[in-house]
């Protein structure tokens, strides 16, 4: 396990998911503003939210690979890059040192490019660069393309890195219980998970790769490879810094394979 913060922004808190690419410049902000104070590396991870999805949907893309549309392969890209040009200018701002990298520089299909992973831990580590990739629309050989989402992206950067942090940001608080009363589920073993009675929040809006449900079984992926996850909500960006310094006060942590 390496020191080191793997952290995802999700479409929910970094867009409005109602509004076509509609960013949501308020919590990138707080959130660029939390992320220059951790002292440790980090690699981020945003979602498509507003921007990805929106495009995804309207030419019936998935993660399923297929001879999608290429026109749609060009517009779903390029939204990626316009919303990560927002998060990255925001950072700059906030006097982070954030790398855009698209995740065609160190994926093939779904699978990693194993040093080139190395090389983003290498960047994050030598000087406080921070690499900030995304889900993405990639290439799977001939005329087929699929959506690689960010929950995909941190597994295979996770599986790499061994990062000491993982953290999924959303705009819930964790994994409820009980949706109702919004009771937190603040520790789950990843064993259980089959007989734990979670419920999932429905996410408004268009989403191609399987909104929370996806996340949480990433997350389990995750901690499956033996670390700990936590979901936290990214529109109280201390949570993040708190959870990237080992503190969990309001968030779920998925308890990796192997910890009582
Ligand atoms: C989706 O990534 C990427 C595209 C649709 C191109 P994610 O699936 O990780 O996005 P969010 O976080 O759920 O919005």
């Amino acid at each position: 396990m390496q020191k080191l913060a793997l952290v995802k922004l999700g479409g929910s808190v970094i867009t409005f998911k109602d509004k076509a690419l509609t960013a949501n410049t308020g919590a990138i902000d707080g959130i660029s503003g939390a992320l220059v104070q951790l002292d440790m590396p980090v690699i981020v991870v945003h979602g498509g939210g507003s921007f990805g999805h929106h495009w995804s949907v309207q030419y019936d893309m998935h993660t399923k690979p297929a001879p999608y549309d290429p026109h749609g392969v060009a517009v779903v890209h390029e939204s990626m890059i316009a919303l990560n040009q927002i998060i990255v200018n925001s950072m700059i701002k906030a006097g982070a040192n954030p790398y855009a990298v698209a995740p065609c520089m160190f994926t093939t299909g779904h699978k990693a490019i194993a040093a080139k992973v190395r090389q983003l831990y290498e960047m994050a580590k030598a000087n406080n660069v921070i690499p900030v990739t995304f889900g993405d629309v990639v290439h799977m050989g001939g005329r087929k393309y699929s959506i690689l989402s960010g929950d995909a992206l941190m597994s295979i950067i996770a599986k790499v890195l061994k990062p000491s942090r993982v953290i999924f940001a959303t705009n819930v608080d964790g994994i409820y219980r009980d949706m109702k009363t919004r009771e937190l589920v603040q520790e789950l073993k990843s064993a259980r998970r089959n007989g734990d009675p979670v419920e999932f929040s429905k996410t408004a809006g268009a989403d191609v790769t399987g909104g929370m449900q996806r996340k949480v079984r990433e997350a389990f992926k995750i901690a499956s490879m033996g670390m700990d996850v936590v979901l936290v909500n990214g529109l109280y960006p201390e949570r993040i810094v708190q959870a990237a310094h080992g503190e969990v006060q309001t968030g779920t942590v998925v308890v990796k394979k192997g910890r009582k």
